[in-house]
C-alpha cells in the first residue's frame, strides 16, 4: 500500500519536512489504528474468535476504529467504556454514537475500575459476562500491532534523516523504530505527561536510536490550550491537512517549534507520520463550544 507523502512548505532553506497522511487510509479506521488491528485481525480469524472487546475513554480512536472494522470484517464488538457519566449521553458524544451504529456494545465503567484493564481477574470477568472474545488492549497496543506498524515505514524511507511520529501507548513509534533505517533518528512526541513511556518503548524495541522530546503534551493526555488550537487552524487553512487536538496536532506544533529553534541540524530531511486521529475533532469541539472557546476548523463545520 503506497501512502501519500506530502511536502510541506516551510520557512526555512536548511531542512525539509515531509507528513505522510495515514490518515488518509480509512475514515475511522485511520493511520496508526488500520496498522495496529492489520494483523490482529487475521489472528482473532485464525482462533476462530467471533467477537473483539477492546478499551477506550469518551472520543477514543481505538474505539472508533474497533468498532467499524468489527462492522466490515464481521465480528461482534464490545467496547469497556471509561467513564460511568458517558452512558446516559451516547447520543452527545459523536466517538460513541457512531460505535453504536456501527454494532457495538459498550460496557460503562468507572475510572478506578478501568485502571484494572490489564488484570487477568478483571478480564476472566469480562469473559464470563461477554462469552470468548479477541482482546485488544486500550490503544490497541500489543505485539501484532507493533509488527503492523512497522510497515508504516517503507523500503524508499531511507532518504529521510529523522521521521517524527507521536505517542500514546507507545506502540506505533515501536513499530517505526524497529523498521527505521542505520542512521535515522526517531524522534517521538509524548501526548502524555510523565517518563514511565521511555521504559514501555524499550521493552518493545532493539534499536536505540530514538528519542523522546516531552515539552509538547500540553498538560497532558486530552489537555488543549487555545495556543495548540490556533496553531492546528493556522496549519489546516495554510496546508489544507487536518490535525488531531490529541496527537498528531501536538506533534506537529513541536516539530515546528524545534525547526523555528534550530533543533535539527541544517539538510535535515524530516517524515512526520500523520497517524490519523481527525474523528475526535467533532467531540473536542462539543466541549470547546461549551466552554464558548475558539474551536477547531474541520470541513465538517
Ligand atoms: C491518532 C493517533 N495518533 C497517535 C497515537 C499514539 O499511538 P500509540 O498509542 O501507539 O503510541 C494514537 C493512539 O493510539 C492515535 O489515536
Amino acid at each position: 500500500m503506497k501512502i501519500n507523502t506530502q511536502k510541506i512548505a516551510i520557512n526555512n532553506p536548511d531542512v525539509e519536512l515531509y507528513i505522510r497522511r495515514e490518515d488518509l487510509i480509512h475514515p475511522l479506521i485511520s493511520g496508526n489504528k488500520f496498522r495496529k488491528l492489520k494483523y490482529n485481525l487475521i489472528e482473532a480469524k485464525n482462533k476462530n474468535e467471533s467477537t473483539l472487546l477492546t478499551f477506550g475513554g469518551a472520543f477514543s480512536n481505538n474505539i472508533l476504529a474497533v468498532a467499524s472494522a468489527g462492522s466490515e470484517s464481521n465480528f461482534k464488538t464490545i467496547g469497556i467504556i471509561r467513564g460511568e457519566e458517558l452512558e446516559g449521553k451516547i447520543d452527545e458524544n459523536p466517538t460513541l454514537k457512531k460505535a453504536q451504529e456501527l454494532g457495538m456494545q459498550f460496557k460503562f465503567v468507572s475510572r478506578e475500575e478501568y485502571r484494572n484493564k490489564n488484570n487477568k481477574d478483571f478480564i476472566t470477568n469480562l469473559k464470563s459476562e461477554f462469552g470468548s472474545f479477541y482482546l485488544l488492549p486500550e490503544g490497541g497496543t500489543n505485539d501484532l500491532a507493533i509488527k503492523g506498524c512497522e510497515e508504516i515505514l517503507t523500503n524508499e524511507d531511507d532518504i529521510f534523516t529523522h521521521i517524527c511520529c507521536s505517542i500514546g501507548t507507545g506502540g506505533t513509534i515501536s513499530g517505526i523504530i524497529n523498521s527505521s533505517f542505520n542512521g535515522q533518528q526517531v524522534v517521538g512526541f509524548p501526548s502524555l505527561k510523565g517518563d514511565f513511556i521511555s521504559n514501555e518503548i524499550s521493552n518493545f524495541v532493539k534499536k536505540s536510536n530514538w528519542n523522546l522530546i516531552s515539552d509538547y503534551h500540553f498538560g497532558g493526555y486530552g489537555k488543549i490550550t487555545e495556543e495548540l488550537i490556533r496553531f492546528i487552524n493556522e496549519f489546516y487553512l495554510e496546508y489544507n491537512i487536518p490535525l488531531d487536538p490529541i496527537y498528531t496536532g501536538k506533534m506537529m506544533f513541536g516539530i515546528n517549534d524545534l525547526i523555528q529553534n534550530n533543533y535539527f541540524s541544517k539538510g535535515s530531511k524530516i517524515l512526520a507520520i500523520h497517524t490519523g486521529g481527525i474523528q475526535g475533532i467533532q467531540g473536542m469541539n462539543e466541549l470547546l463550544k461549551k466552554q464558548k472557546r475558539e474551536i477547531i476548523i474541520t470541513n465538517e463545520i
